[in-house]
């Protein structure tokens, strides 16, 4: 290597660099959601830390605004209190997912107030804020000025009655508090009136020129999405930002509102929040500064917040909902700061089985309960599996996550490095240096600087899927070496050798995903905490008794009842009734329950061509009945827009076999015409869906063709 490139490399890796996931309201349980971002931010900490990277990896509980202060006040804890016993728990949660942060501290902090009232003087001193009166809502009832958030009224622009005084949620109008008609107070229901406050605001409309051009900047590399928001927000103009809050508030008062407001202001949630990025680092920094400590990581001896802030490279993982605070409001401040801008990566929405995340629906899972089920590793591989430097949502699917960390994580990667590790465990004292294998060496070592390259463009997907790739070369190398054959042939024990190489290998590799797993192999070869450059085909000696590295999944999910046996049958004859003009006579092959005949009112919608040969999904629980004197035993099913009928598909299912709701388990007793018609199933993207879950059979979605949404199906 010549000179200067080495420079270059050795300044890449020692440049100070922070990686934050955004800080979690203490407000509730830590759920599966955030915990995509922790760990697409952890993987990347880790990815750097192991190139030898002095990476940062820092959040904290972010403790301010009304919802605390009213859910403290409602559960008649000090708001204080409240914040610390979530500020605990999440660290908890969160670290149960081998999510290793070096701080998680907090936003209602020394640090954070001394911060973010020195941000406020500054910005201040520039001339950058200003007090402005302004219409808030007021609550006579509660004495309280309500947040857009806690008015509801009818939206003024589609009418649509009780809606929040943020968003109207059946137009999608951003709106404020002040434009619903009819508001009400949402915590005791009166009528609130709208008086004049005076509040400090953020010019934020002086850096629109300088936003356009940090947008538009290498440094900022902005994903191409995020890009058009931002382009749409800047064309449209910025306003300048409100940053003050009337009492009762949780949060740090502002020093001087008193004076100058004539009654006491605090600083809005949203201000103080990202400053408790710095104030959490400078948080860590004070205590691994400390003099005479005698701590054994004197890595960070003369460690100084400004290090990292106003030098360093900063990396800000976050959800597409609080776009608009990192891209814009974030930015501004810390350009008028003079500290460095960052790097920002959005990720999308986790939703469950295709919905929302909701408790009423079900879908809701908090780390703990998820963690119960199935451990941290499956989640992290899971959206490892899913994450690239994209906004869009995820969708967890339990029959994908079950299937995914059953065959490609515990089939190929477990099977993978259990299989060679324990071979080499049981049968040798001592490995020699594997065998030469100079091509599929080559291969490995380039497909390693693959997956690292996948890291460091956060392409986590296609870093997995080049490890998996890896495997396979090893399970093909293994299978056809046949050590079992030849144990103690010299060209056996290289052979194994090297497999227990790649092992070693493929658990570096991974390592930022799975810690554990790769810990354990790591201990099986009597060494720890590997790097990339521990990459190598060159280790020999004595492999220690391997324990299970991961385990298969049970579907563990409670599985809810739905009243149908639904399976799959496949209308072998199609018949006109000999009594009726509107109904088929069908013949159906159900596989292991039985041939069937089912009479079907489907002559008006579909031909005899349209049925003959299909598979199609039936209730097979039905009562069997006599239809205009002809027998019955099963009825199709059938999806109705009113316009459109059409059978519910299922191609790649056998016949007899059973199709499901997600998570759901069919019912075995038999139903009445009567009590089917109490059950609503719904075409939505040319899926059938029942209460929020889809229906579907093991190798693929039920679909309806050619049915437009919200079509019944009976
Ligand atoms: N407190 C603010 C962030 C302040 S950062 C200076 C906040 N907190 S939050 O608890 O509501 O969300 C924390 C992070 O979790 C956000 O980045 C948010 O986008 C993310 N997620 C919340 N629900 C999520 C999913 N269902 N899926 C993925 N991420 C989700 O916002
Ligand atoms: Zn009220």
């Amino acid at each position: 290597m010549n000179r200067t490139k080495m420079k270059r490399v050795n300044k890449g890796r020692s440049k100070k660099t922070i990686v934050t996931a955004a800080l979690p309201y203490a407000n509730g349980p830590i759920h599966i959601g955030f915990l995509l971002e922790a760990i697409q931010a952890d993987i990347y900490s880790r990815f750097l830390k192991m190139s030898g990277c002095d990476a940062l990896f820092i959040c904290a509980s972010d403790m301010h605004g009304t919802p605390i202060e009213v859910n403290a006040k409602k559960a008649g804890i000090d708001p204080v209190k409240f914040v610390d016993k979530y500020w605990k728990e999440h660290q908890q949660d969160i670290a149960s997912f081998l999510v290793s942060f070096d701080n998680f501290y907090k936003t209602h902090s020394p640090e954070n107030k001394e911060l973010s009232e020195h941000f406020f003087s500054e910005l201040k001193k520039k001339g950058l804020i200003y007090v402005k009166s302004m219409d808030v809502i007021f609550c006579k009832n509660c004495d309280r000025t309500l947040p857009d958030r806690y008015v509801r009224g009818t939206c003024p622009l589609c009418g649509m009655a009780d809606q929040y005084g943020d968003v109207c949620e059946g137009c999608g109008s951003v709106l404020k508090g002040t434009d619903l008609l009819n508001p009400k107070c949402s915590l005791c229901g009166n009528f609130p009136q709208v008086k004049a406050s005076p509040h400090y605001f953020f010019k934020l409309s002086a850096f629109s020129a300088r936003l356009k051009k940090w947008i538009n900047s290498k440094s900022a590399d902005l994903q191409p999405e995020v890009k058009n928001w931002l382009k749409e927000w800047l064309d449209k103009g910025l306003e300048d930002w409100c940053i003050s809050r009337d009492a009762p508030y949780f949060g740090f008062e502002i020093p001087g509102s008193k004076k100058e407001c004539g009654e006491a202001k605090y600083f809005y949630v949203w201000l103080d929040a990202p400053i408790g990025y710095i104030s959490s680092t400078k948080n860590y920094c004070d205590k691994h500064n400390e003099p005479n400590q005698g701590n054994k990581d004197n890595k960070h001896k003369s460690c100084r917040w400004e290090d990292y802030w106003k030098k360093g490279q900063i990396n800000h993982f976050i959800g597409k909902d609080i776009s608009y605070f990192h891209f814009l409001f974030w930015p501004a401040m810390l350009m008028a700061m003079k500290i460095s801008l960052p790097k920002l990566t959005v990720h999308g929405f986790i939703t469950v089985g295709g919905q929302k995340m909701s408790k009423s629906r079900g879908t809701f899972f908090t780390a703990k309960e998820f963690h119960k089920l199935y451990g941290a590793e499956p989640l992290r591989f899971f959206y490892a599996s899913h994450l690239q430097r994209r906004v869009a949502d995820i969708d967890l699917n339990f029959d994908e996550f079950i299937a995914v960390v059953n065959n490609v994580l515990v089939g190929k990667l477990g099977n993978f490095c259990y299989r060679s590790l324990t071979f080499a465990e049981k049968n040798y004292a001592d490995l020699p240096v594997p065998e030469q294998n100079k091509n599929l060496t080559r291969k490995v070592l380039s497909l390693a600087v693959k997956v690292k390259k996948n890291y460091s463009a956060l392409d986590y997907q296609s870093a997995i899927k080049t490890i998996m790739e890896i495997a396979d070369i090893g399970n093909a190398y293994f299978q056809n070496a046949e050590p079992w054959k030849n144990k103690n042939d010299e060209k056996t024990k290289k052979a194994v050798a090297w497999s227990v190489n790649l092992a070693r290998n493929i658990a570096i590799l991974v390592s930022p995903v799975l810690p554990e797993f790769s810990g354990k192999v790591y201990a099986s070869l009597s060494e720890q905490n590997l790097t990339w450059d521990d990459l190598s085909f060159k280790w020999k000696g004595k492999v220690m008794k391997v324990p299970l590295l991961v385990n298969k999944l049970e579907k563990a999910v409670p599985k809810e009842k739905f009243p149908l046996q639904l399976a799959v049958g496949q209308v072998v004859e199609v018949n006109d009734h000999p009594n009726a003009d509107s109904l088929y006579l069908l013949k159906v092959d159900m596989g292991k329950l039985g041939k069937r005949q089912v009479v079907a009112g489907l002559k008006k919608y579909l031909s005899k061509e349209d049925l003959r040969g299909r598979k199609a999904v039936f209730v097979a629980n039905m009562k069997p009945a006599k239809l205009r004197g002809e027998l019955s035993e099963a009825m199709i099913l059938a999806a109705d827009d009113g316009i459109h009928v059409g059978i519910l598909e299922a191609d790649k299912t056998s016949a007899g076999e059973e199709v499901h709701f997600e998570g759901t388990e069919n019912a075995r007793a038999e139903i009445t015409f009567e009590d089917f018609l109490k059950i609503i199933m719904e075409v939505r993207s040319g899926k059938v869906w029942w209460n929020g879950k889809k229906l579907a059979g093991i190798l693929e979605g039920v679909k309806v063709h050619g049915i437009n949404d919200g079509a019944k199906v009976r």
